[in-house]
């Protein structure tokens, strides 16, 4: 399908719960507990003025939260490599192509805040097997597996992607 180019607006605090929503939607709610705790954190630096290294971006249409994209930049780590967090599609869209349009957006973002290494944690479960076709055949390269990260005993699976 061919990609048309989108507008992704940072997300405000105000965005928490629909984007929460739309994480447990498109993922679980094992995943919307760790994105709640993680984005009313973020928030909470920037009212203190501190850098954690996270930005949040929006796909809307007509009001309404269709996906969500994140980068986040380890801030005691290289300052040439950034993570995608929290990317999702709510489930009414999947399989159209925004999945693409967006992470397409996410790269190019990325590259403008001059990161060289986009790297994606994913998991080794069935719930995450099209996530991890879909990274394969997008460019990005298995890069390693940590078993037995999650509580219920899933590997991270991590892939990179260096960007030029
Ligand atoms: C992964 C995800 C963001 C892709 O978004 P999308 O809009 O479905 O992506 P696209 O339409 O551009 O591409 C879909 C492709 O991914 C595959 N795919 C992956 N997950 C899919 C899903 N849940 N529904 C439909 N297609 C899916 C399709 O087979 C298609 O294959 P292709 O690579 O041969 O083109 C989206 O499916 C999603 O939100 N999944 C649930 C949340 C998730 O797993 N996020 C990743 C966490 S690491």
């Amino acid at each position: 399908m061919p990609q048309t180019p989108i507008s992704l607006l940072p997300m405000q605090r105000t965005d928490i719960e629909a984007a929460v929503e739309l994480i447990r939607k498109s993922m679980n709610g094992i995943e919307a507990r760790f994105a709640h705790k993680t984005m009313d954190f973020h928030f909470g630096c920037l009212d203190h003025g501190l850098n954690d290294g996270r930005e949040y971006y929006l796909y809307r249409r007509e009001g309404r939260i269709l996906g969500l994209v994140g980068l986040h930049n380890y801030i005691w780590g290289p300052r040439e490599n950034v993570w995608l967090t929290w990317f999702c599609v709510h489930p009414e869209l999947q399989g159209q192509g925004l999945g693409t349009t967006l992470l397409s957006a996410a790269e190019t973002m990325a590259k403008k805040l001059d990161y060289r290494k986009f790297f994606i944690e994913t998991y080794d479960m069935p719930d995450f097997a099209r996530a991890r076709a879909f990274y394969e055949k997008r460019g990005y390269t298995r890069s390693g597996t940590i078993d037995n990260y999650l509580p219920n005993r899933a590997g991270m699976v991590v892939y990179l992607k260096l960007l030029q």
